[in-house]
């Protein structure tokens, strides 16, 4: 059997098909370490652009001097999707050439300082590419899941939430109900503002008068409806369901504070992004004042964000999306220093998350003693079509596949088929896949 044979049966059929297979196949691997397999060498490195799912996807392909060994990792950086790609195949890719793969931290540092500025969102993803590509070819050399080069699992699989809106509150509630019939414990739960613009749901057709004729957006009406929202939620769906919201950063500091306490009394598993980035330092007064848990961090790019939130205990979860911090490496590290200071995990995990950045999210799941949360997004077929062997779901459990590397194959001639742009309309279409904007009544535009 050669290696790629080894490979196909290792990466091929149903999670269950691959654990019947898997002692045969331990055991051929260890015979083949036990040859002495040569160091690989970095023959190639390329992206892979693709938006099965209305997302663009960036995903970084290393391939090896060993026939048949290769890996990926996930670079997605969607609302400036066209930077990570020279980013990655202009400058590190012909740093890296010609260098071995085994030394993954080598590799992530000397990457991160050869740009000398550094912690910024196009750069770190096109670091996590790398980063997660030779995590997934150390895992294939070893024939093990990248959770077990990394020291086990200590739990099945990763409990997830997922997301409930609506327009107005029976949307909202049908969305939720939904959500729970599929085995979900815990929702996130959004509500529109008549007439607004809010976060991650329909804002309805009432009219607001105001300075602009673009979308609008006000805080005060926001969390007024956000506190109603809640107490019709807790009626209608009881109190054994968790329930989680996002801020998205669109409120002051100091509503943040009050919001925060009124929240109190409903018992959320977390309340998020109620701070943007810039504000982080009024945690401390939110602290200070209430109970509700807190979770932060999607948007950080940089330790010196990150740090003081964890070393001071002033959030319950850290919430970074993983390539933008720089991969699987350093976000390893912010696990353990989380465990250290009792800060749980809650990795970003919406759409613009490839697969391949999913099975890195499911892993620090798994692995993390202080794992406290996975955002879920559903694959639908287009995604499946190309990447096959995405984790499975089930009743609100997320598993990680127990085949070698990340256990994830990238189809690139169905990855072609979906260019970027494909099923965007509008104005993120002109965009090239960024956003728009968002403003105030009187035309003050606001952080989104
Ligand atoms: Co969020």
């Amino acid at each position: 059997m050669n290696r790629r044979d080894l490979l196909k049966m290792a990466g091929g059929g149903s999670v269950l098909a691959a654990v019947s297979g898997r002692e045969q196949k331990a055991q051929a691997q260890a015979a083949k370490a036990a040859n002495g397999m040569p160091v690989p060498k970095i023959k190639d490195i390329k992206v892979i652009e693709t938006e099965p799912q209305g997302v663009r996807l960036s995903v970084v392909k290393i391939t090896t001097d060993q026939d048949g060994l290769y890996g990926f990792g996930c670079a997605t950086f969607t609302q400036r999707a066209d930077l990570v790609t020279p980013a990655v195949e202009k400058y590190l890719k012909p740093f890296l050439m010609g260098k071995t793969t085994d030394k993954i931290e080598d590799i992530w540092q000397s990457c991160y300082d050869s740009s000398y500025w550094k912690n910024g969102p196009v750069l770190n993803c096109a670091i996590s590419g790398v980063d997660q590509a030779l995590w997934d070819i150390k895992g294939r050399m070893a024939g093990m899941p990248v959770y077990d080069l990394v020291g086990g699992k200590c739990r099945e699989a990763a409990d997830c939430y997922s997301h409930a809106s609506g327009e107005d509150f029976p949307q909202l509630l049908d969305s939720a109900r939904k959500i729970m019939a599929q085995g979900f414990r815990h929702v996130r739960v959004q509500v529109g503002v008549p007439g607004m613009a809010a976060y991650g749901s329909g804002r309805g057709n009432k009219e607001v008068k105001a300075l602009h004729s673009g979308p609008v957006f006000e805080s005060e009406p926001y969390m007024k409806r956000a506190l109603k929202m809640f107490e019709v939620v807790r009626k209608e769906l009881g109190d054994e369901v968790e329930l989680l919201h996002d801020v998205h950063e669109r409120v002051q500091p100091h509503q943040a504070v009050q919001f925060a306490k009124d929240l109190e009394k409903f018992n959320l598993f977390f309340l998020e992004d109620v701070l943007s980035p810039e504000d982080i330092a009024y945690f401390r007064q939110i602290r200070q004042q209430c109970t509700t848990p807190l979770a932060m961090g999607e948007l950080f790019n940089s330790p010196h964000e990150w740090m003081p939130l964890i070393s001071e205990r002033l959030i319950d979860y850290i919430r970074v999306h993983v390539s933008q911090a720089g991969g699987f490496t350093p976000c390893r590290k912010i696990a353990i220093l989380g465990e250290m200071y009792g800060v749980r995990t809650a990795w970003h995990g919406p759409g613009d998350v490839s697969p391949v950045g999913h099975c890195a999210n499911v892993t620090l799941d798994v692995v993390s003693y202080n794992f406290g949360i996975q955002e879920y997004s559903a694959f639908n077929d287009r995604a499946r079509e190309v990447f096959h062997y995405c984790p499975v779901m089930k009743d609100g459990y997320l598993y990680p596949n127990d085949t070698p590397g990340w256990g994830i194959e990238l189809d690139e001639k169905a990855a072609a088929k979906y260019p970027f742009g494909t099923g965007e309309q509008g104005e993120r279409k002109n965009l090239n896949g960024g956003w728009g904007e968002v403003r105030r009544r009187d035309g003050q535009v606001i952080k989104q």
